[in-house]
């Protein structure tokens, strides 16, 4: 098993591409299955991207990938096509599940392992079933698989979504594409993935509109043309590095970004007296002396997002004084927090609100990861703690984070893999 080794309390100086948004190119790759002939580009190589990429592989579809250059070419002309997502493809990547919907839209029917829980929570798919079944899709559930099925297509209906799910939102978009009749979905999650992916279906021929957290789908006919599209910029890498910077940064710039997406998170980082300049697609971060307490709570976008939770975390170690972080999306998420004690974070978790003492000095240990946002949180942490960070299972931080020794090392970060 690799691990990650830290030698941490080095100031980082330079500059940092952001990679392609994970959480973008698992939706889009799974609409995929309702194109003919794509071109991907901005595709961020994480191991999340080539599990995904196997599973539309086993389902049919011809797919290259050109690793220099970033982009993925997929073909669908193939005939006999599987309508089948096997446990072995689902159980390490859950948004395989999100082949369910572009599967009956386009084939009528699919079998899809359920996606088991994780680290983070039980992670459950109802909302994604309430959806189908709304749509007229036949859905069975036996043997830890959903069985699915619509013998006459869907049909545009009105669905209202109990709570927000992204995954939920993204498999509805999928199904009604090309359902017949209108489709109004409500109460929907709008990350700006979800946005990218309603942007690559429009561009396949889609009808979709974004209102609010309403969308709007008029079905439509797949066209057979070649399309290409660039995948948007991973906000949540981008959050992680400006934490990184706050923490040990002298002047970090950071490039191929769209700050109007992530503005909530700079008005969050400049209230902690964290000095950045935003400029039209980079952000510069200045080394930040005096870092202020906060009080906030993880929401769906545009809120601050549950997957900057445990980086933020350890930027609250540094803060003068009591900051509170609650996690009101996920019902387990604070699986960093034991490993953060361990290097000497003050930090007391009430219900869903960890209440973090600051500043506490932190010092090196060997630490264990335990799902990608955790181990990423330990990384942060070694970069300022005293001494040497050892930390184990890293392969958790493979599933969404390209090069990020590479990124760090660049900066001077006193980074390696053993
Ligand atoms: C997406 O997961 C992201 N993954 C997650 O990022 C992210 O944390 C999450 O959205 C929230 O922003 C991808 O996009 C691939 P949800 P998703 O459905 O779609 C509950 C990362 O680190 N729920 O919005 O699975 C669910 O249990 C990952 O990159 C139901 O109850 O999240 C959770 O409490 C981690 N029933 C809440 O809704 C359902 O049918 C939000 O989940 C679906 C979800």
């Amino acid at each position: 098993m690799q691990k990650l080794l830290i030698n941490g309390k080095k100031e980082l100086s330079g500059k940092i591409s952001i990679s392609g948004s994970k959480n973008a190119t698992l939706p889009i790759l799974a609409a995929t299955i309702l194109s003919h002939q794509v071109e991907l580009k901005n595709i961020p190589l994480v191991r999340d991207i080539f599990t995904m990429i196997d599973l539309l592989k086993f389902i049919g579809l011809k797919i290259s990938i050109l690793k220099n250059k970033k982009i993925i070419t997929i073909n669908n002309t193939n005939k006999n096509i599987k309508t089948l997502a096997p446990y072995k493809l689902v159980k390490t990547m859950r948004a395989g599940v999100l082949v369910l919907g572009p599967l009956l839209a386009k084939y009528k029917k699919a079998k899809i392992s359920l996606p088991g829980g994780c680290a983070i929570g039980s992670r459950p798919v109802n909302l994604h079933l309430l959806a189908l079944k709304k749509l007229g899709a036949k859905i069975k559930i036996k043997n830890g698989y959903i069985f699915a099925e619509a013998k006459n297509g869907l049909k545009g209906a009105k669905i209202t979504f109990p709570s927000i799910s992204v995954g939920a939102t993204e498999n509805a978009v999928l199904a009604a594409f090309n359902a017949k009749g209108k489709t109004i979905l409500k109460n929907c999650a709008i990350e700006p993935e979800v946005k990218d992916l309603i942007k690559f279906l429009n561009t396949l021929g889609g009808r979709i509109k974004i209102v609010g957290r309403k969308i709007l789908i008029i079905g439509c006919k797949i066209n057979k043309k070649h399309i290409t599209h660039e995948v948007i910029f991973d906000r949540i890498e981008l959050g992680t590095y400006m934490i990184a910077a706050a923490l040990v940064g002298k002047k970090i710039i950071l490039d191929k970004i769209n700050p109007s997406i992530i503005r909530n998170e700079v008005d969050i980082l400049k209230k902690m007296g964290v000095r950045l300049k935003v400029k039209r697609s980079t952000i510069e971060i200045l080394k930040s002396n005096k870092i202020k307490k906060i009080n906030l709570s993880t929401k769906p976008y545009p809120g601050f997002p549950t997957d900057l939770q445990a980086q933020l975390m350890v930027l609250m170690t540094r803060a003068q004084g009591i900051s509170r972080i609650t996690e009101s999306i996920f019902e387990n998420r604070f699986m960093h927090v034991p490993e953060l004690k361990r290097m000497g974070a003050n930090i007391e978790i009430k219900n869903k609100i960890a209440i973090v003492k600051g500043p506490s000095k932190l010092t090196g240990a060997e630490v264990m990861a335990t799902d990608l946002r955790a181990s990423v949180s330990l990384v942060l942490a070694g970069l300022v703690a005293d001494n040497r960070t050892i930390i184990n299972r890293i392969y958790h931080l493979d599933r969404g984070y390209e090069f990020l020794e590479k990124k760090l090392k660049n900066c001077k970060a006193r980074i390696r893999r053993i």
